[in-house]
């Protein structure tokens, strides 16, 4: 259980951070909610946990990409919750095309996002975890990250470089105490994949159907209480990607 613990969910106000913080909570953890530009959204998710848990929740806007935003909502949550333990990186953006094709500010948009937006969080939340003395960092990957795909490249550079990125963080840090690993999701049901449920690669997943956000919610439930496990990578993907 997560009793006394406050995880810090980005993207959380919708689809697969949804789920992640409505999970946590469920297992007794604190949570500060950080969305993008949806209010109503993300206060709906706190007052779900607040109700259904009795846990504290508390939503914050802030675009994970910039670096000084997220330096002031780390402060902010520090200030509100007193403490943190557990951050998971779950914000992500696509702008699908061509490699020949994509605009630059495609290409930007989605590792500033995906990859720069997780750096920031942890570059800021990682003094938090030193003063708890433990840390748990989640960050949400993809199977395009480990395979690739066509149409993709900037968002399966975003994903792969977040495999790097936990790598690195773990070795840097598991000596403090503080562990981190990546889910790496295959097709999960959400907003983000509407456009894809005619997609060919879904009749290649050995399971047979679409993930559902509270599927990779429970990956998620199990890296925040694996405390012998950091650097990983876990699927939940239906085999896709094996
Ligand atoms: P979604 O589009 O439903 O949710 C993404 C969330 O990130 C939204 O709440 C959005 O407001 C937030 N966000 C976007 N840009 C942000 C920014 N600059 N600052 C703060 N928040 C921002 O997407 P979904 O499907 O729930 O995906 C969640 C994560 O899982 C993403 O990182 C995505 O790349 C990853 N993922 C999703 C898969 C899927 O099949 N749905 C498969 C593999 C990975």
């Amino acid at each position: 259980m997560l009793n006394g613990k406050t995880a810090v969910v980005t993207g959380g106000s919708r689809g697969i951070g949804a789920a992640i913080a409505y999970k946590l909570a469920s297992m007794g953890a604190d949570v500060a909610v950080i969305y993008a530009g949806n209010r109503d959204a993300a206060e709906s998710v706190c007052e779900k946990c607040k109700e259904d848990f009795g846990v504290k929740a508390r939503s914050y806007v802030c675009d994970v990409a910039d670096f000084t935003a997220v330096k002031d909502t780390a402060a902010k949550i520090k200030e509100d919750f007193g403490a943190l333990h557990i951050l998971v990186n779950n914000a992500g953006v696509t702008r699908d095309g061509l490699a020949a094709m994509m605009k630059e500010e495609d290409f930007d948009r989605v590792v500033d996002t995906n990859l720069k937006g997780a750096f920031n969080m942890i570059r800021h939340c990682i003094p938090l975890f030193l003063r708890s003395r433990e840390g748990c960092i989640i960050n949400i990957s993809s199977v395009s990250g480990l395979i690739g795909n066509a149409g993709q490249c900037n968002y399966s550079a975003s994903k792969a470089g977040l495999i790097g990125l936990t790598k690195s963080v773990a070795k840097e840090y598991a000596a403090k105490g503080i562990r981190c690993n990546a889910i790496a999701p295959g097709f999960i049901r959400t907003d983000m994949t509407e456009a894809h449920s005619d997609n060919p690669l879904l009749a290649m997943i050995p399971l047979g159907r679409m993930g559902e956000a509270e599927e990779v919610a429970d990956a998620a439930a199990y890296l925040a209480e694996a405390r012998y496990v950091t650097g990983e990578v876990l699927r939940v993907d239906g085999g896709i990607a094996m």
